[in-house]
């Protein structure tokens, strides 16, 4: 079964045929998906989908981009989130230097993504991180932080070898998605070559980054075959050997039955 570590379900792209999109996943052997909240309302909503079917889980937390919400009553709030039976995860957190570039909105990134590990640390979660145009302040704060005692996933991962290294070191997982497929995505292609089978999880990010041949489409779960199949030519291994280790991979990162 293929076991779907990234995607946002409750997403509007999603509101014309969702019930229906999700009720095909099984016959088509999507196992398992972990929707990923990035905000206080995706928090919500997210862990509202994942009640709603047994093989879906969600994440509890606020997306770098939107940390301007955040506040302590937030704070509280997304604690008691992540008492909810089916999180499974403290994310997406992390930092975005892409958009935000005034150094008191980077500021504000990088302190609510340490109270956030915080927060991961004491509820026992694994962490979701994202991060983009920001790989040395990331890898900074969760060296500050010890993130190598929380663990977690450098979900789409878009730094270069030197970094994967330095992640898989630290018991981190990479997640690995669409973009490897892409023709120009040499740097992930040597970061998928590299990495440890047993540290990657397999994830869409949808309804963005449609792995080839659908991309610029809407993404789907549906798409993992393809980003399975581009990791085992990459490696010389059979897709069904991504599939099953990724799934090993994302239960035990999880801590999923
Ligand atoms: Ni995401």
């Amino acid at each position: 079964m293929i076991f779907e570590s990234h995607a946002h379900y409750e997403d509007q792209q999603f509101d014309e045929d969702r019930d229906a999109l999700l009720a095909g996943f099984k016959d088509h052997g999507i196992g398992y998906v972990v929707n990923v909240a990035s905000s206080m309302e995706t928090t919500e909503k997210s862990l509202a989908l994942a009640k709603k079917y047994p093989w879906m889980y969600a994440s509890v937390g606020v997306h770098p981009s939107d940390t301007e919400e955040l506040n302590e009553e937030n704070m509280q709030k997304l604690k008691s989130a992540c008492g909810h039976e089916k999180c499974v995860a403290v994310g997406e957190i992390g930092l975005d230097y892409y958009w935000d570039k005034e150094p008191e909105v980077r500021q504000r990134q990088r302190y609510w993504f340490e109270r956030q590990i915080d927060l991961a640390r004491e509820m026992k979660l694994p962490m979701i991180i994202h991060s983009r145009d920001a790989a040395k302040d990331t890898l900074d704060i969760i060296q500050k932080k010890h993130g190598e005692e929380i663990g977690g996933v450098i979900h789409c991962f878009s730094n270069s070898l030197e970094f994967a290294k330095i992640y898989v070191d630290m018991g981190f997982y990479i997640g690995i998605g669409g973009v490897v497929t892409f023709k120009n995505s040499k740097v992930l292609k040597e970061v998928a070559a590299w990495t440890p089978l047993e540290r990657i999880l397999l994830e869409t990010d949808c309804p963005y980054l449609a792995p080839v041949p659908n991309r610029g489409k809407r993404n789907s779960s549906l798409n993992l075959p393809y980003v399975a199949e581009t990791i085992a030519q990459l490696k010389g291994i059979s897709s069904d050997e991504v599939i099953r280790a990724t799934c090993e991979n994302a239960k035990r990162m999880y801590g999923i039955k």
